[in-house]
């Protein structure tokens, strides 16, 4: 499967809006697009340490590519703020989730539009748009929610710096309030988790 993973790759960018997208991104917030990027092609790969199909792995890698597609309509100024946000502002982060899923339907791909809307719930139901519960919150956005926390926390952001691979799969570990653990599996599986806490890894071994 994962000789595949070249041909995955060319397939993640197929869709006909995808420069227009990205190219706005980029021009909109260096560090969206760089996320996006990396996102996507490394749900592409967890997606194939879970066992999606052909088609489900390439619809989970582009919904990595746009899932804060939303965000091109917040201004910069927000996106990387350093103070504490106030609630109106956090109102207005929050809202990326519900607006890319609009430009995706926009597009005519409600499957990416779905996962997109969606991948920021929790396992909990303190995430967002919706307040959804395990699994109630579908197999895929699981994943790309692991892989969007995990990269969030290696980058590093205006209010966070960036933490060792290590750290950022043991963090994703102990939220297994927040976090599906078996995506988490999935995401160690595909990185390679042999320095990771061996105590905490067994759990998900
Ligand atoms: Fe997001």
């Amino acid at each position: 499967m994962l000789d595949d993973h070249g041909a995955v790759l060319g397939d993640l960018f197929a869709q006909p809006f995808t420069s227009a997208y990205l190219g706005a991104v980029l021009a909109h917030d260096y560090e969206t697009h760089r996320h996006l990027l990396n996102v996507g092609m490394l749900s592409a790969r967890v997606a194939q340490t879970a066992g999606l199909s052909r088609d489900e792995t390439v619809v989970l890698g582009q919904a990595g590519l746009f899932h804060d597609i939303g965000k091109l309509h917040i201004r910069r100024a927000l996106l990387n703020a350093r103070h504490t946000l106030s609630e109106a502002e956090w109102r207005i982060l929050r809202a990326h989730a519900a607006r890319g899923e609009q430009m995706l339907n926009a597009q005519g791909v409600p499957a990416l539009a779905a996962i997109v809307r969606s991948h920021h719930e929790r396992l909990d139901g303190s995430g967002y748009p919706d307040g959804l519960r395990g699994m109630a919150i579908p197999w895929e956005t699981r994943l790309l929610s692991v892989v969007d926390a995990y990269d969030a926390m290696r980058s590093g952001r205006p209010y966070a710096i960036a933490i060792a691979h290590e750290e950022a799969l043991e963090r994703l570990i102990a939220a297994d309030h927040l976090f599906d653990i078996d995506a988490v599996a999935a995401l160690a599986a595909t990185l390679g988790a042999k320095h990771a806490n061996r105590e905490a890894l067994a759990r998900i071994s």
